[in-house]
């Protein structure tokens, strides 16, 4: 009896109208806006349709009456991804861990459950390999499956309502959802992996994953752009979104907490893929490093902090010649925006024109590094390689470089310079409020506090 609703959609963004619009007020895409037909009555009663996923509960309560329970966590039996989790799994947390094709996604849940399985039981649900290959997997990772490990249990299932109608029978404590683009939720008549199956079957994995506190993994593939597939608003429903960063063909792999409700945002944890799975690397700060037999001009190492740990670094600068107009600013692994800005510093502050030169900037071995702390490294690289001039050997930079020409400085400055000394690194060049108070063993650091001290020490 009840009149259907409709809802229109954006999908860029995920914001819903109740009317149809040529452009998003939301994100003011153009023509993005779809109908989506919304669940019937009768099952709208326990999901509330696509607008709030966190259901109407009218009932208030005093802030001094709630109960707080300390929440005991779970370890994943991978000390790195404990790390990043903010030391362990939270009960009742949804977690979206996203990245390219062939990082290791699959691999890594599969380690954890098959760990976690000894004392919990877990359901791994897969709606992209066929049960034969997850078993094939499971046994190239070396498991035991006469024993505990054995009792995996698996689905290969891609309807939403399926899966929680079977996990609200069986109660599983740890739901792995392997990936969020294959589900379709029966409600929507819009394809699988589109923005409003994906943001409907997300907002009912976290309703079920709160009522009944079972800890949800939801598996998401990353656009080329490299943002999850689909809307912005599937990072905001869940408790925790991590990221595999790293080169697929290499061998190590970094994930990323990019958000976290229980833990450090940024924290890192790093894995190497070996042909027995992934293993964790306790100590990484050196791993990235390449060591060149001849110190080579575009080159320079910096320490980075990401998350609680430092991370040492080579970023590489390529300068070549541009005949014609439009030159190229090309980054892999740093922002390209910021290139534009350290460019236009360099030839204000620095006197140095670039115009007619393409630019490509690299940090070496697929990491990404956020922080501006690699300013200052990234302009001495792209200068080395503009005069094809080597930095020295066994030198060490990081510090920011401000609109002004200023060198501004970054937090962790001692943990950083101790982690370069720790190396063998000789020389630093830092920032001046960097400098630290006593000597350090071995190092000899020279404090910056305008880009053209740095150009003329080279
Ligand atoms: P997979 O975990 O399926 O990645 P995703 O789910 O993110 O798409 O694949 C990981 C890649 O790693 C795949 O190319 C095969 C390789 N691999 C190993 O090198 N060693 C192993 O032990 C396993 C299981 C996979
Ligand atoms: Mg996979």
């Amino acid at each position: 009896r009840a009149k259907e609703k409709s809802a229109f959609v954006c999908q860029e963004c995920g914001a819903d109208f109740p009317k149809w619009a040529g452009r998003c007020s939301e994100c003011g895409a153009w023509n993005s806006l779809t109908e989506i037909r919304l669940p019937s009555n009768a099952s709208s009663a326990s999901s509330p349709g696509v607008s709030g996923y966190a259901g109407s509960n009218p009932q208030t309560t005093l802030i001094s009456e709630v109960r707080i329970s300390e929440t005991p966590r779970e370890t994943t039996g991978l000390d790195e991804l404990d790390r990043v989790l903010g030391g362990g799994l939270v009960e009742g947390s949804v977690i979206l861990i996203g990245g390219d094709p062939g990082i290791g996604k699959s691999t890594l849940l599969l380690q954890t459950l098959l760990t976690l399985q000894a004392h919990m039981p877990c359901l791994y649900v897969t709606g992209e390999e066929s049960l034969q290959q997850v078993a094939l997997r499971a046994q190239r990772l070396e498991a035991d499956l006469s024993g505990k490990q054995g009792q995996l249990t698996l689905m290969s299932e891609t309807s939403v309502e399926a899966i929680l109608a079977h996990c609200a029978r069986q109660l599983p404590r740890l739901l792995v959802v392997d990936s969020i683009q294959t589900l379709h939720t029966e409600g929507l008549t819009a394809a699988p992996g589109s923005v409003s199956q994906l943001r409907e079957g997300t907002a009912q994995l976290v309703r079920f994953a709160k009522r009944h506190e079972v800890t949800i993994f939801i598996v998401g593939h990353v656009t080329k752009e490299g943002a999850l597939a689909g809307p912005r608003v599937l990072e905001h429903m869940v408790d925790t979104v991590l990221y595999f960063e790293g080169d697929p063909g290499a061998r190590f792999r970094v994930i990323r907490a990019v958000k976290n409700r229980f833990g450090a945002a940024n924290e890192i944890g790093v894995f190497a893929m070996t042909d027995r799975g992934l293993k964790p690397v306790t100590n990484p700060s050196a791993i990235f490093l390449s060591r060149h037999e001849q110190p080579v001009p575009g080159s320079v190492i910096t320490v980075t902090r990401e998350g609680t740990r430092p991370l040492l670094v080579e970023v590489q600068a390529l300068v070549a010649e541009h005949p014609g107009g439009n030159p190229k600013r090309l980054t892999v692994g740093l922002d390209q925006n910021r290139l534009a800005m350290l460019l236009a510093v360099l030839h204000r502050h620095g006197q140095i024109a670039l115009y007619d030169q393409d630019v490509f900037l690299n940090v070496v071995g697929g990491v990404r590094v956020a922080e501006t702390a690699a300013d200052l490294p990234s302009l001495l690289a792209i200068l080395s390689s503009f005069r094809a001039r080597p930095l020295p050997e066994g030198l060490i930079v990081f510090g920011e470089v401000g609109l002004a020409g200023e060198i501004r400085p970054v937090s962790g400055g001692p943990e950083r310079l101790a982690e370069a000394a720790k190396h063998g690194f000789t020389h630093a060049i830092v920032p001046k409020a960097n400098m630290p108070a006593r000597p350090i063993d071995g190092l000899k650091i020279t404090a910056v506090s305008h880009l053209n001290q740095a150009l003329e020490l080279l």
